[in-house]
């Protein structure tokens, strides 16, 4: 049986199993759903032995002092112990659902509609989580053999969309048993359904709140209006400093460790067919494409820095008027990183940026959230590069391009604390609503991410010698 033969003998059972997993409302962001997160784990640890891993359990994060949620581990040993070692990550927990009456169908009972399956975490991220499993059936049933060619260990994180607080913990404390030659992820997207593409690197992030306190209670605006400072006012006006006229940040030293963009860059990126009706159309069909002067819509996703405004309140957003000032103002901020930038300079930055242009009379807190998460990167010229590349050009017959993602996620935590370059073999789309309201993943797309899995273990063995030369 080859590898085709058998992911489309046993999609049915895939799909059945992981609208079970969909079911479980993993919500890592929301602390009445951490039971959930817990029974997320155990199902996957579960179904992974059904699959015949030889090791799968849940890892604790965190301590007794500040407890985190659950990982799944697994691993399948290649016969030979000198085999490459890949390590998979991906996340189990989901994204809240909010706002609920957007759903066609309830978040938590996957409907399936065209060749689509709806769900909380379909394609962000349990969809591409599960594939591998198929994926390495798959390798073995057409192989005959009954373990892999690569020992294949799986790291499936519970705190990604929280952040990933524990986790380069985790990693430092587990390092031995995580020790791999590379690391593959599944928690991006390619560029089309049928432009099948390899991501190369990840944007990093920083976030925070900023609370300005004026009157310590809410004014009558015609009392004391004009002649106090109003915190709605003062936020307003600093939260439309953060950028000049060009569209640049003006946070202090923001664009320090940010390296131009070089023409190897510019010219992978050309080469990718970009529309903007169509890219503006997956944005929501947002109105125009809007950003920092001198660079095209995927640099400014891809390769450069930004300051989003994620959230703003403050005094009357109740029906009818009221006549007052607010006593506070509230904003939560992230940004966006690239190349060397470092999430704790940033936040540093807003802190100073905050505390020298508040006026007198606003007391300014900048609450930082969580530690952030660095920017990463795939060494586009490794091997394991190339073998990623081989692996989704067989499952898809066509040539596999180079991409990046504007989104986050601990990838540089694994690539540096366990030394192994990242390969990422993605199949979600731009599409698929991931953290929206009817978030969904292409049926056909997850069985080629099987059938992609399967192959990168045969590819991977091929280089072998030039993967484990590293350790
Ligand atoms: N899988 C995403 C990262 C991603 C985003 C991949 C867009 C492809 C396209 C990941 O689960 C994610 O959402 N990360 C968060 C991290 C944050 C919660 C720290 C993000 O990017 O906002
Ligand atoms: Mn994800
Ligand atoms: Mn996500």
């Amino acid at each position: 049986m080859d590898v085709r033969g058998y992911i489309s003998d046993h999609a049915d059972t895939f799909f059945d199993a992981l609208e079970a997993w969909l079911s479980i409302p993993s919500i890592s962001a929301d602390p009445a759903r951490h039971d959930d997160v817990r029974q997320s784990a155990d199902w996957l640890v579960g179904k992974l032995r059904e699959h015949g891993w030889p090791v799968a359990e849940v890892w604790e994060t965190g301590d007794a002092a500040d407890p985190g949620l659950p990982a799944v581990f697994a691993c399948w040993p290649a016969e030979d112990p000198a085999a490459p070692v890949a390590l998979v990550y991906g996340h189990h927990d989901v994204q809240p659902v909010e706002p609920l009456d957007e759903w066609d169908s309830p978040p938590f009972d996957p409907a399936r509609r065209d060749g689509l399956l709806l769900a909380r975490g379909a394609s962000d991220d349990k969809g591409q989580v599960l594939f591998h499993p198929l994926g390495l059936s798959a390798n073995l049933a057409a192989s005959g053999a009954a373990a892999p060619p690569v020992t294949i260990k799986l790291l499936i994180e519970g705190e990604e969309e929280s952040g990933s607080p524990h986790f380069a913990g985790l990693l430092r404390r587990e390092r031995d048993r995580l020790s791999c030659d590379v690391v593959v992820v599944s928690d991006t997207t390619m560029w089309a359904a049928d432009v099948p593409s390899l991501c190369v690197g990840m944007r990093g992030i920083a976030e925070a709140e900023v609370q300005l306190t004026g009157p310590e209670r809410d004014l009558h605006s015609g009392s004391f209006g004009g002649a106090v400072p109003n915190p709605l006012h003062v936020l307003a006006s600093l939260l439309a400093g953060l950028h000049d006229e060009a569209g640049r940040v003006t946070l202090p030293g923001f664009y320090d460790k940010v390296l131009p963009v070089t023409d190897a860059e510019r010219e992978l990126i050309a080469r990718l067919p970009f529309d903007e009706a169509d890219w503006l159309a997956q944005a929501g069909h947002s109105g125009a494409a809007a950003g920092e002067s001198g660079y095209s819509t995927l640099e400014r996703v891809w390769t450069r820095p930004t300051a989003e405004i994620n959230g703003m309140w403050g005094g009357h957003t109740g029906p009818g008027g009221k006549t007052i000032i607010p006593a506070q103002a509230h904003a939560k901020l992230s940004f966006r990183l690239v190349a060397e930038q470092d999430p704790e300079d940033v936040i540093d930055a807003l802190r100073s940026y905050i505390a020298a242009a508040t006026p007198p009379g606003i007391d300014a807190t900048v609450i930082s959230h969580g530690n952030g998460v660095r920017p990463c990167f795939s060494p586009v010229a490794a091997p394991a590069v190339g073998a990623g590349m081989r692996a989704m050009s067989r499952a898809f017959g066509t040539e596999t391009l180079l991409t990046r993602e504007g989104g986050s996620g601990p990838e540089a935590d694994l690539a540096e604390i366990l030394g192994a370059p990242l390969v990422f073999v993605g199949v979600g789309l731009a599409s698929d609503r991931m953290h929206a309201p009817n978030e969904r993943v292409d049926m056909a797309l997850l069985l080629k991410g099987a059938e992609a899995a399967a192959y990168l273990w045969d590819e991977l063995a091929a280089i072998g010698g030039e993967l484990t030369a590293r350790r």
